[in-house]
């Protein structure tokens, strides 16, 4: 049990904490549910991309999912290996593919028939072979929030099946591309496993009419998408879901890549944040707490629900709140109506389902520097991200003030 009070006085709110042993656990129960294929987990980055999260996952041998060459950057930071790196991304530049190239990593998700003209382009500059995959956006429902849903032809993810098989013929009879995978990811939060399935049959079919004209693949990569519990949702269950993967796989010679983020950190993160005061409105009951929107952003922007638990001495009976923050925006709150006894100042809120789209979506809004992010390992809590200072919110524009 992580001792939340402690670490609160420790390190001052708001503060995000995660617990490492569950990241571990995460992943294992995953990487083990693909123990019959080759497979490789390329933690999706953008989900926590703390160096020392990213650290944790390269330690028990995961690759690395990325969506800009900042995220690339970090994924060799942190010491995970150049041929178990993917570049994703609709909308990559051609410095960051060309840094993709020169850093020899396992394979440039390309998602546009006009992308593949700039990698080729560039892998010809550069007189190298860019190794590529290319993501297919299969048309299917995913059935989740429309905000995260990547996989319909609405979607700007990805191409449609002809177009894939066009860029494959273009990209096998180039000098400069090697077409080593297929990639799709119809959504995250993913609690159905039917659409992922008929994803990942057309997906297949695909491989196999490929291996008819001589292109052979090497890697399968499923994106990411594995929903958690942030309230009572039944999810996906690991076994489930690689079992329904793998049999779409028969007779194919395929590496699985499967790109998990939230799977592996939200139920894994808290985020930390103490009581200012306690207000009224008419009838509607506040809570105002020193973390805000700038620093977990899911329930102003999708609505989210996060389970909130109040540690407090006063236990007296619940009445409903909105869980408000400082920033001024009507938008600004944790949650709303939400079942919390009579608060005091100082108390603690324990925000969970925090370690996934939390700190990495934070901003200095209302310059309002980012929070501190600690782990804690095997019981022993540590520093992996200092609080901001004012110092550091004002430093890139200090040289430019006029005196
Ligand atoms: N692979 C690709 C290509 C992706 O686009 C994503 C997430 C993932 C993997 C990881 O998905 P996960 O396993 O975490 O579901 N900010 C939103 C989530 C955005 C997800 C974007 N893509 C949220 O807070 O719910």
């Amino acid at each position: 049990m992580i001792n939340f009070k402690e670490l609160a006085t420790k390190y001052k709110t708001p503060l995000y904490v995660y617990d490492f042993d569950y990241m571990s656990a995460q992943y294992n129960e995953l990487k083990d549910a693909f123990r019959a294929r080759k497979s490789i987990l390329a933690y999706a980055v953008k989900a926590n991309s703390n160096l020392s999260v990213v650290r944790h996952f390269a330690k028990l041998g995961a690759g690395a999912d990325c969506v800009s060459i900042g995220e690339v950057r970090r994924a060799f930071l942190a010491g995970i290996p150049a041929y178990k790196i993917i570049f994703s991304g609709v909308g990559k530049n051609d410095d960051e593919i060309r840094e993709a190239i020169q850093k020899e990593i396992l394979y440039i998700n390309v998602e546009s028939e006009a992308e593949l003209g700039r990698v080729e382009l560039i892998a010809k500059e550069l007189n190298a072979v860019s190794r590529i995959s290319i993501r297919v956006n299969p048309n299917i429902d995913p059935q989740t929030h429309p905000y995260i849903s990547t996989g319909l032809h609405d979607n700007k993810f990805g191409v449609d099946l002809e177009s894939a098989k066009r860029m494959y013929i273009k990209a096998n009879n180039s000098a400069f591309l090697d077409p080593v995978g297929i990639h799709f990811h119809i959504g995250s939060q993913l609690t159905e496993l039917k659409p992922i399935y008929e994803s990942a049959e057309i997906v297949a079919d695909l491989v196999r009419s490929l291996a008819n004209i001589k292109i052979e693949l090497k890697f399968f990569d499923i994106g990411g998408g594995l929903g958690v519990v942030y309230k009572d949702e039944v999810t996906i269950k690991p076994y489930d879901y690689s079992q329904a993967i793998l049999g779409t796989l028969k007779g194919l010679d395929l590496t699985v890549i499967c790109e998990p983020g939230r799977f592996l950190t939200a139920n894994a993160g808290y985020f930390l944040t103490k009581v200012l005061y306690e207000k009224q409105n008419g009838e509607k009951k506040f809570v105002v707490v020193d973390g805000a929107m700038n620093d977990l952003i899911r329930p102003s922007l999708y609505n989210a629900y996060h389970r909130i638990e109040a540690i407090t001495n006063s236990a007296k009976e619940t009445r409903k709140v909105d869980i408000v923050g400082p920033v001024c925006e009507s938008g600004d709150f944790l949650a709303k109506n939400y079942e919390l006894p009579e608060l005091e100042h100082n108390d603690l809120l324990v925000v969970h389902s925090a370690g996934a789209y939390g700190f990495g979506m934070g901003s200095n809004y209302n310059t309002r520097g980012r929070s501190a992010e600690i782990a804690v390992e095997s019981g022993v809590d540590r520093m992996i991200r200092k609080r901001e200072t004012f110092e550091d919110l004002i430093a890139p524009e200090l040289e430019f003030l006029e005196k």
